[in-house]
């Protein structure tokens, strides 16, 4: 009589990667670290053991090499492209590589562009970083790059560097409909921009109040040739996730970000919860509510609980 399943299959795991060798832990994030190279190799290697198909990787750049322009992010050497080429040349194509485009990683203010005199995100300026950034990420191996800006006309752009690259093999992911969300914190800390962050990141992200928009946002970036979409954040978006998946005929994935992963975590250490059971059926709402897979930092506990 069950209507939805979860499988493995469903899930990815998003990784964060350091200099260095070893792991950091994240305060915010506990259960999750930051790895180094050759550590991420080893991460990847037990998700495709756990039959999950797909890691997303950022990066926490050295203060020295973030920069106004974010330059780093189109360095062919930077942390991603390391752990991309690792993981493909270890791993083929036993599991995806998703990359994620975006300026926050590198820039010394933390917004996700290139910013005025007055700190005003600059749309048109800030796609043609993003173009080279997806070719470099591209070039090192990646399945998958996911523009997770919220700039306007950035899928058509990309997608057009990347043809133009040869890189037509090259899927887009876009972050259709991601909202201006207080659930972000603890993933600034891991990529290091909380601190760097001044205002907030209004102007490009979604307002939480609408609904409709998200179509208008999901319709513009299917035009301009994303393969699939995202709604992030998850939980409380599940009715901008399920409205995507009856109006749109490609896959329509969500993002349980960092704030909803440490929610969790946060109730079972109050006792309030039950860990495994909390895990699982989070997981199965986005399936339920129509949802073709799902970006978790639980996915590798999750993907061992369903395998049993
Ligand atoms: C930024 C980006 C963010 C996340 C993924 N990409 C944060 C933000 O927009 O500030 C959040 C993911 C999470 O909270 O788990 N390009």
């Amino acid at each position: 009589m069950r209507e939805t399943s979860l499988s493995p299959h469903d899930l990815i795991w998003p990784l964060f990667v350091t200099g260095g060798d070893g792991e950091e832990p994240i305060a915010s994030l506990p259960g999750v670290s930051r790895w180094g190279v050759c550590q991420i190799v080893e991460q990847a290697r037990a998700a495709r053991d756990a039959h999950i198909p797909a890691v997303a990787l950022f990066p926490n750049t050295p203060a020295d090499r973030r920069s106004p322009d974010g330059a780093e992010a189109h360095n062919p050497d930077n942390l991603v492209c390391q752990a991309i080429r690792a993981i493909k040349d270890a791993l083929g194509d036993d599991i995806g590589v998703i990359a994620d485009v975006a300026l926050d990683p590198y820039t010394s203010h933390g917004q996700d562009g290139l910013i005025d005199a007055a700190g005003y995100v600059l749309n048109d300026e800030t796609v043609d970083v993003l173009m080279q950034q997806a070719v470099t990420l591209a070039h090192a191996g990646a399945d998958i790059v996911a523009p997770s800006d919220m700039m306007d006309g950035r899928i058509g752009a990309i997608r057009g560097a990347l043809d133009h690259a040869g890189e037509s093999r090259v899927q887009i992911m876009s972050y259709a409909a991601k909202y201006a969300s207080a659930f972000y914190g603890p993933f600034r800390d891991a990529v290091g921009s909380r601190g760097l962050l001044k205002g907030d990141k209004r102007s490009y992200q979604m307002d939480p109040a609408n609904a409709r928009e998200a179509l208008r946002e999901v319709a513009m970036d299917v035009d301009e040739g994303a393969d699939s979409v995202m709604v992030k954040p998850g939980l409380p978006y599940l009715d901008i996730v399920a409205m995507i998946a009856t109006t749109f005929d490609l896959p329509v994935y969500a993002y349980q970000v960092s704030g909803e992963y440490a929610m969790i975590e946060a109730a079972v250490a109050a006792g309030a919860a039950e860990r495994d059971a909390l895990i699982l059926e989070t997981l199965t709402a986005f399936k339920r509510a129509g949802a073709s897979g799902v970006l978790t930092y639980h996915a590798l506990d999750a993907a061992r609980l369903l395998n049993g």
